[in-house]
């Protein structure tokens, strides 16, 4: 039984225009990683909770990729917006922009996805509304967030294949060309 209405993925777009200050930049002048995974969980915050219209926690994070430095002075972008919901969980998609404003340069320096739960007033995950899906972006967002969420999974138990069949021999081969030396 569905105990909220459903809601287009227009409702909870959100977008956070910030200045990059100096007090945010390391001694090179470029901007610290963590001061934009922090405004990253703002603007998934954000949208989470106007979709969801209750509290929500971050539980994941999944590609945070810098792909071009951000510099003081510069103002960041970052537009979300809910890519998928399942029962109390919502996948929130994030772009990441910098703007040069003296010459109208904009660059692309990430696109991250963050999953958020909700919670009810009992502190525990509570159900959010369905996502009504606008037009073809929407759908494609949609099932990429559950591929992501299939091949997460599947890494996952590979992963734990993998480890379960290491010994300290078979270690050492698969380390042969590595640049580290065992010293045990
Ligand atoms: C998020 C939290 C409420 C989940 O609690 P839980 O007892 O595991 O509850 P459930 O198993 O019912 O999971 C709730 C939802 O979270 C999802 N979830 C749990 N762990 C997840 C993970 N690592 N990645 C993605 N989704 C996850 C579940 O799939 C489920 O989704 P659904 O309701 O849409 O099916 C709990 O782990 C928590 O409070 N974590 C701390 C969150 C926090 O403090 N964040 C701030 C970071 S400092």
């Amino acid at each position: 039984m569905e105990k909220k209405k459903a809601r287009p993925v227009s409702f909870s777009k959100t977008t956070i225009t910030e200045l990059m200050i100096p007090s945010y930049a390391n001694f090179g002048g470029k901007i610290h990683g963590g001061i934009l995974l922090s405004l990253m969980d703002k603007v998934a915050f954000a949208a989470a909770s106007k979709h969801s219209g209750a509290y929500c926690v971050t539980v994941s994070v999944d590609i945070v990729d810098f792909l071009q430095p951000v510099s003081v002075g510069e103002l960041v972008s970052l537009k979300a917006s809910v890519n998928y919901v399942g029962n109390s969980s919502m996948v929130v998609g994030i772009k990441v922009i910098a703007e040069d404003v003296k010459n109208s340069k904009v660059k692309h320096t990430n696109t991250s996805y963050f999953t958020m739960v909700a919670k009810g007033e009992d502190d525990k995950p509570t159900q959010v509304p369905k996502l009504i899906l606008e037009n073809e972006r929407d759908v494609r967002r949609f099932l990429e967030a559950i591929f992501r969420k299939k091949l997460k999974k599947d890494h996952a138990s590979s992963m734990e294949k993998m480890k379960q069949n290491w010994d300290k021999e078979e270690m050492s081969k698969l380390l042969e060309n590595e640049r580290c030396i065992i010293e045990s």
